[in-house]
């Protein structure tokens, strides 16, 4: 029996604070008519100290998974798509993982910038339609905010923090994610870098003096390649699906710039009416930003099941990729599950661990 990857489940979670255009204007040389303009973003968010990668995405999962009805524990998978993880090493999505209470599942992150959604959604769709495992969680999570040099007007206002998420769960019923494309194109990696902290660049006095802990982007060239590959991707996803563009309900672009997305309906001949857009409210929240769109137009009843949806992003890499899916929503299930009640549980054992790792660490000492 063949089995299918739907999608069942889907959070989302952003900082309280927000961060206006006006705010900004006091901080570099720009206004809120200029980003308006050249970009339609009036607001975003920024995480407060407490805040980070993990546990916004901590949040955006127990949502998805409250919506799923599944535990955590009946996750077999985990990919957190990130370019702004808590570490280097280890996994954010380890992290997520233990605070979630998801003790079965194996956890990995996924680095292909704004674009990473969709390649983490393809993977846990390819890993279930393989009949490897049965539940994903997969989730978008930044704080870009703690990258952005807040000096650099040409960067500091396009970006936000945030996270989204989506459970995907296999069934026999027809459905849920259809074809994926992804590409690359490495050639064009230097138009949107973060160059510090890395093997090439390991953090010192001198990498920070010269702000290479900093995102640095070639805004102009970004544009130019973003506004070449949305229309085609779009294409290339339904082509794969077997789907005319007639079939689509809605597209959920990355939300990096309206006028990026009008060029993409203009690339497509589709209205712009058929685009989630919320670039306004949040900004460019990089890999989170597909989902947190797509969960809105699913909590407001724009995106109902049965609908055709195509994600589409691009992002630093360069990468680029779509994905088109019929959207399901939670599959039927007699019994009821509660996700947050996991998380106490899963601090309890997260530190009872931490406690027998500690004292097997007096009882062996501290040699191998
Ligand atoms: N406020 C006021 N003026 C500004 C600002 C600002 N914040 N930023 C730049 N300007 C000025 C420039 O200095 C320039 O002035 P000049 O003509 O005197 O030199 C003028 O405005 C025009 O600058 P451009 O860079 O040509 O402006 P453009 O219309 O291209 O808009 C923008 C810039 C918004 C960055 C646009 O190029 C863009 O959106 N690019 C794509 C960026 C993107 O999507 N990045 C994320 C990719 S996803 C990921 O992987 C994270």
């Amino acid at each position: 029996m063949p089995s299918f990857a739907h999608i069942t489940g889907w959070g989302m979670a952003v900082p309280e604070r927000v961060l206006t255009n006006d705010d900004l204007s006091k901080m570099v040389d720009t206004n809120d008519k200029w980003i308006r303009e050249r970009t339609g973003i009036r607001e975003r968010r920024i995480a407060s100290e407490n805040q980070s990668t993990a546990s916004l995405a901590v949040d955006a999962s127990i949502k998805a998974l409250q919506v799923a009805n599944l535990r955590p524990t009946d996750l077999d998978l985990i990919i957190c798509s990130t370019s702004t993880p808590e570490h280097i090493f280890p996994a954010t999505a380890s992290l997520i993982q233990d605070r979630i209470g998801a003790t079965r599942a194996g956890a990995f992150d996924l680095s292909a910038a704004c674009s990473g959604f969709i390649y983490a959604t393809n993977m846990a769709a390819q890993s279930i339609r393989s009949g490897a495992i049965q539940n994903a969680l997969v989730i978008g999570s930044e704080t870009l905010s703690r990258f952005v040099n807040w000096e650099d007007r040409n960067t500091c206002i396009l970006f936000g923090d945030g996270a989204g998420a989506f459970v995907l769960q296999s069934s026999d019923m027809p459905g849920g994610v259809l074809s994926a494309v992804m590409h690359s194109d490495g050639s064009g990696g230097d138009s949107l870098i973060l160059q510090g902290g890395g093997s090439k660049h390991p953090a010192t006095e001198a990498t920070v003096q010269a702000g290479k802990h900093f995102i640095e982007m070639d805004g102009r060239e970004v544009f130019r390649f973003a506004t070449r590959v949305m229309a085609g991707a779009t294409r290339e996803a339904l082509d794969a699906a077997g789907l005319e563009m007639e079939a689509v309900k809605w597209i959920i672009p990355h939300q990096a710039n309206y006028r990026i997305i009008e060029a993409a309906a203009r690339g497509l001949k589709m209205p712009i009416e058929r685009f989630i857009i919320n670039v306004d409210r949040y900004g460019n929240t990089s890999t989170a930003s597909i989902p947190i769109a797509t969960v809105e137009a699913a909590e407001d009843g724009r995106i109902q099941p049965g609908d055709t949806i195509v994600l589409v992003g691009f992002g630093a890499g360069l990468t680029w990729g779509a994905l088109a899916a019929e959207w399901t929503g939670p599959l039927p299930s007699e019994r009821k599950v509660y996700p947050a009640r996991y998380r106490l549980w899963a601090q309890i054992r997260s530190f009872l661990r931490r406690v027998v790792r500690f004292i097997e660490g007096l009882i062996w000492g501290r040699r191998a």
